[in-house]
């Protein structure tokens, strides 16, 4: 079992929220599946009552102390209903999968939309967590189970919808190709999209997806026109990337203990 590393948390390391939330559970689970992947993960509840993870090597939190549901609806939402209202079919990108709070958004928002999207393309490199969010789609039992299906409730209240008819619009998606959970981003063909939702880790984490290179050439394939992108990151590089790829930004305030976040939006040529 490789060693613990200590908690750390990328949006608010020595805040005193940081005992808003509680590390519920943590784990290590083998993953059959022709090869055997071993994933150490801790379960940490954050401030508004919903699930984060932290995984090895980092723990890095994959969500904000103060409320990862609030977070992934302040960051994330308006720029899923934008595609929705501009769009007839959208194609979203969600980097990366983590918990599929994202992911769950999107189908709840489908289901208040009435409409389909044509692609939702999500990407994750760990391969344990596209394993076992694919499995719980199909209802298989995994150690993520009840992470997923509180995740799903807290929409399903939110949206009242019934959770089970966001899941299986989902796999739906799944079998039809439509909900694609491909591997780490910079190693795959890119699709564009109306709504990108970037949600990498935090440069310490993934320096490898900050780089101008990366972002540049990222923006570059990945936006469709028009294209709206949200992220709870605010950073130069970022800012240039979109800038340079025809984006127009829209600097909000932070969620949590961020100063600032990012929405961004680049229109379909007159
Ligand atoms: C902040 S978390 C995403 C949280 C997720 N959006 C959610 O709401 O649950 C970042 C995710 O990106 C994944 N990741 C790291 N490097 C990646 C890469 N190169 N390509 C795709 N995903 C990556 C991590 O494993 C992690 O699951």
């Amino acid at each position: 079992m490789p060693a613990r590393v200590p908690l750390f948390d990328r949006r608010c390391a020595h805040s005193p929220i940081q005992d808003k939330a509680s590390t519920a559970d943590s784990g290590y689970f083998r993953f059959a599946g022709g090869v055997i992947l071993d994933l150490e993960y801790k379960q940490i509840l954050t401030g508004d009552g919903s699930p984060t993870l932290s995984i090895a090597p980092t723990f890095e939190h994959m969500h904000a102390i103060e409320g990862a549901f609030t977070e992934t609806q302040y960051i994330y939402q308006p720029t899923v209903e934008k595609a929705f209202n501009t769009v007839s079919k959208p194609v979203f990108l969600s980097l990366g999968l983590g918990l599929g709070y994202n992911e769950l958004l999107i189908a709840f928002e489908s289901l208040r939309h009435g409409r389909i999207p044509e692609l939702i393309a999500s990407y994750e490199s760990v391969v344990p967590l596209k394993e076992a969010f694919e499995s719980w789609l199909m209802n298989d039992l995994v150690p993520l189970t009840p992470v997923y299906d509180q995740i799903t409730e807290m929409y399903a209240e939110k949206y009242d919808r019934e959770p089970v008819l966001a899941k299986s619009l989902l796999l739906d998606l799944l079998q039809e190709n439509k909900l694609r959970l491909l591997g780490p981003v910079e190693k795959e063909v890119l699709s564009p999209s109306h709504a990108i939702l970037f949600d990498a880790f935090s440069t310490k984490t993934s320096p490898e997806l900050w780089t101008p290179e990366f972002l540049n050439g990222f923006f570059g394939s990945a936006a469709a026109n028009p294209c709206f992108m949200s992220t709870y990151a605010c950073n130069g590089e970022l800012k240039r990337a979109l800038k340079n790829n025809a984006f127009i930004l829209d600097i909000q305030k932070g969620f949590g203990m961020k100063r600032e976040s990012t929405f961004a939006s680049k229109s379909a040529p007159q």
